[in-house]
């Protein structure tokens, strides 16, 4: 039956899922033979999809609005079924801050943080901050990805001025203490007791930091596999796979971690539920790792797909 690839929408990373992810995705289940459609849902309301016979959805949209379980919700109303997880998995793992706190409930390690609200943001609370969790200090709205908004703030100075920028995202602000060491991502697939994770990924930024220059317009930064240990790869798997059911997430995920440098010790940063798709992504260089190619990965997605 027909399929359509959700692609664009509204939120900040509009870009990336409509240039991007995206027109992967469509053109990967293509040429796998589906019948695979784009649909915008900022262009055309999500009950057309139900009077244009669609039977499935492949969800490739990012940030709110597509991967915070409204479309999700929408969805399920329509009784059509949908890659990834469901509506309340999705709502939850886009916010970072009630991610780090049913992590912290479960007993799993996330850095330190402190919560501001927009409307709090005075400069003697923003000086406080460093005091609290030492610097360096990342600032992030804490439903927005592709780095948006997010800054690295090194001094006292650049406090404030990342604060407000964040708040231009959100209505909170999510301070969080720095672990200086490797950054890594882990893509997970599947569900519950089946779920299981697939090869971690290191990311290293040549040229400066991971942003969102980095992320889609250089090829600069380098995605390596297989540079961990066997015991230390093990056991990041198992913590991300531990972060993804702590979740409940299900279809696929994708969790970005730091490794503390001093110690190996894994820290969990975030879970994405509708991780990038481009062929370059950190979900396909993973999966292309564990010999997955990336047309099979949107096909398995796909084939996942459920209400
Ligand atoms: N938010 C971007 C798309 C990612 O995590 O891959
Ligand atoms: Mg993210």
């Amino acid at each position: 039956g027909k399929v359509a690839v959700l692609l664009g929408g509204s939120s900040a990373e509009r870009e990336v899922s409509l240039t991007m992810s995206g027109p992967g995705v469509l053109q990967a289940l293509r040429e796998e033979g589906v019948d695979a459609h784009p649909f915008d849902p900022s262009q055309t309301e999500l009950g057309e999809l139900k009077r244009q016979g669609f039977e499935r959805c492949f969800i490739a949209l990012h940030g709110r609005g597509g991967e915070d379980g409204t479309v999700q919700g929408a969805l399920e109303l329509l009784g059509i079924p949908y890659t990834g997880s469901g509506v309340m998995a999705s709502s939850m793992a886009m916010d970072k801050i009630t991610t780090k706190r049913l992590w912290l409930a479960d007993g799993l390690p996330t850095p330190r943080y402190v919560k501001l609200k927009r409307k709090d943001i005075s400069r003697e609370r923003c000086l406080a901050i460093p005091d609290e969790l030492g610097l360096p200090v990342f600032v992030k709205p804490p439903h927005e990805g592709s780095s948006m908004g997010a800054s690295k703030v090194e001094g006292y100075s650049q406090m404030q001025e990342a604060v407000q920028l964040a708040a231009q995202f959100d209505a909170e602000i999510l301070c969080e203490e720095f672990i200086e060491g490797p950054e890594l991502t882990c893509p997970v697939l599947g569900e519950g007791e089946a779920a299981f994770a697939l090869p971690v990924v290191r990311i290293v930024a040549l040229e400066g930091k991971y942003d969102y220059q980095n992320k889609y317009f250089t090829n600069t930064t380098q995605y390596l596999t297989g540079s961990l240990s066997e015991a230390q790869e093990r056991e990041v798997q198992a913590l991300v796979l531990a972060a993804y059911r702590s979740l409940g997430c299900r279809g696929w995920g994708r969790a970005d971690l730091m490794l503390r440098a001093s110690d190996g010790k894994p820290f969990l940063l975030e879970m994405n539920t509708s991780p990038g798709m481009t062929s370059h992504s950190l979900v396909p260089v993973s999966a292309k790792a564990a010999g997955i190619p990336y047309s099979k990965l949107c096909l398995w997605l796909l084939a996942q797909a459920r209400l």
